[in-house]
């Protein structure tokens, strides 16, 4: 994937509440992107309606904000169809959201789907576990990862963030 100029990325991330892990992904990218001055569209969707409206994890939040970055204001979206015509990538926090994704792609779909692991090298084919149901420890970690993945895709776009 190399920088189409005139073409912003526009980069969707999906988990399956949209409460945890893909709103901390979207803070984490928006601030990657803002920090090496780039152009780029970000958003993250739940697979699952659950959530629609609600604001992040308190956790989430509060994890975010440690690394300097307020995610309090994502409110929880549901992917949608249109979603696979308005993003360039798709990338799915788990192989549970891929095929979620998978599920509800539209045959003429243009957004390249993959797991977000899948970008860094000797990591591919792992999951972002949910956090969810576990305790702070583990959203750090999330974060962690997350960001391993973020800087592999700024590199990957062909920007540095050094
Ligand atoms: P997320 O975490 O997919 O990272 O947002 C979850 C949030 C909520 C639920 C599951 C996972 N839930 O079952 O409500």
């Amino acid at each position: 994937m190399g920088r189409v100029d005139n073409h912003v990325p526009r980069v969707l991330f999906v988990c399956l509440g949209n409460i945890c892990r893909s709103p901390m992904a979207e803070g984490a990218l928006r601030e990657a992107a803002a920090a090496a001055g780039i152009e780029l569209h970000v958003d993250s969707v739940g697979t699952a309606s659950y959530h629609i409206g609600e604001h992040p994890d308190p956790r989430a939040i509060a994890t975010a904000q440690s690394h300097g970055v307020d995610i309090s204001g994502v409110l929880g979206r549901q992917l949608t169809e249109a979603d696979f015509h308005d993003f360039t990538h798709i990338f799915a926090l788990d192989k549970a959201n891929l095929a979620g994704i998978k599920a509800r792609e539209p045959k003429h779909g243009t957004a390249r789907v993959s797991l977000l692991l899948d970008l860094v090298p000797g990591r591919e084919g792992e999951p972002v576990p949910d956090p969810y149901y576990g305790d702070e420890d583990g959203f750090e970690e999330c974060w962690q990862t997350i960001n391993e993945a973020v800087e592999a895709l700024i590199e990957k776009l062909g920007y540095h963030t050094a």
